[in-house]
């Protein structure tokens, strides 16, 4: 597996490693007496984002290489069901060009409802993402389901934010819990914050609407199990198109679910009252992500309304799919 590219500025080394921070080290001491010698009015104040950080930092410490590293930014991640992605749809030229821009958003992305035994529109999808400037990684499952109608859990990822170092599929044969068995990554990424590299597993499920009660009952123990199985990795998170809601499942059913239980260990990132659904006239949070293990950290959980972002008219969101992508920092 590739090396991180990230660490260009931290990892130099030697004799210029040695001037650069001195020279960093006394360009901080400058500013900081600058700051505190002439600047009375709080001027940090009009600093915005980066540069009132970097002025934060010049002021309170003088380790200047884990300084520069939390310039980094944590992994944004999102999943989304690109409703029946294929070659149909890879070649509509607008809802494509949509498709892309929203992928393009994300460091790591889990996209379900890809339906083409082909690969053609997979890798069509693959090379547009390249084209964005940045390299991008993809590992995607079987075509999974109990009959003829199938879908792939695909998953692309940033090489130079993230690596993935195994991949599982579920294997449910004995019970066939699953309309579509969840697939799971084991994830290594830079962290930030905590200045160095972490590893989580990352489960894609989609299930099917009619049982999303029960597929969700059975869904915690599976994660535990393939967290189990994934040693290194801090922690699982598991991410899509749930079913979670609505029609689906009721408010009385999903009580029930372990999965939704305080106290259960596993934490939803989103709030049971958003909307991941495009329609105007339905409000449900049938997509989600879970996690389970309490050394993960993650924030910003949302729902990316594109509809919204883009200034689309409903129809023309809809040609884009029926639901929106949660997306998250892992940090
Ligand atoms: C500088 O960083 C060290 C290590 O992270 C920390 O213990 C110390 O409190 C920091 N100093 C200031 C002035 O913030
Ligand atoms: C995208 O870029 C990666 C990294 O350079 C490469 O391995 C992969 O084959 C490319 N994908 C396509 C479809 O060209």
């Amino acid at each position: 597996m590739g090396m991180f590219e990230y660490e260009a500025v931290p990892h130099v080394s030697g004799w210029f490693s040695k001037h650069f921070k001195l020279a960093m080290v006394s360009g901080a001491i400058v500013a900081g007496l600058v700051i505190a010698t002439i600047i009375v009015v709080p001027t940090a104040l009009a600093l915005s984002g980066q540069e009132a950080y970097i002025q934060a930092y010049a002021n309170s410490n003088f380790t200047v290489s884990k300084g520069l590293s939390s310039f980094y930014s944590p992994v944004k991640v999102a999943a989304f069901n690109i409703k029946s992605f294929g070659l149909a749809k890879s070649s509509k030229e607008f809802a494509y060009q949509y498709i892309v821009k929203i992928l393009s958003r994300y460091d790591v992305i889990l996209i379900q409802e890809v339906r083409d035994k082909s690969r053609r529109s997979l890798k069509k999808l693959w090379h547009s993402l390249n084209e964005t400037g940045v390299s991008y990684g993809s590992v995607y499952s079987d075509n999974l389901g109990r009959t003829t109608y199938t879908e792939q859990y695909v998953f692309f990822y940033r090489i130079k934010k993230a690596e993935v170092t195994a991949t599982q599929q579920y294997d449910d044969s004995r019970d066939d819990d699953f309309e579509r068995e969840p697939f799971t990554i084991e994830l290594s990424y830079y962290s930030p914050q905590d200045k160095r590299k972490k590893r989580i597993a990352l489960m894609a499920l989609h299930t099917k609407p009619k049982d999303a009660a029960a597929e969700l009952a059975k869904l915690p123990a599976v994660m535990k199990r393939t967290l189990q199985h994934f040693k290194h990795s801090q922690g699982i998170i598991a991410l899509g198109d749930f079913n979670a809601d609505c029609t689906y499942l009721s408010k009385k059913k999903k009580n029930s679910l372990e999965l939704f239980k305080k106290d259960s260990g596993f934490k939803s990132l989103l709030h049971d009252s958003v909307d991941t659904t495009v329609a105007s006239s339905t409000d449900c949070a049938y997509d989600r992500a879970f996690v389970y293990g309490k050394k993960v950290k993650v924030s910003e959980a949302t729902v990316f309304n594109f509809q919204t972002a883009f200034d689309l008219s409903e129809k023309d969101a809809k040609e884009i799919s029926d639901h929106y992508p949660i997306e998250f920092m892992l940090l």
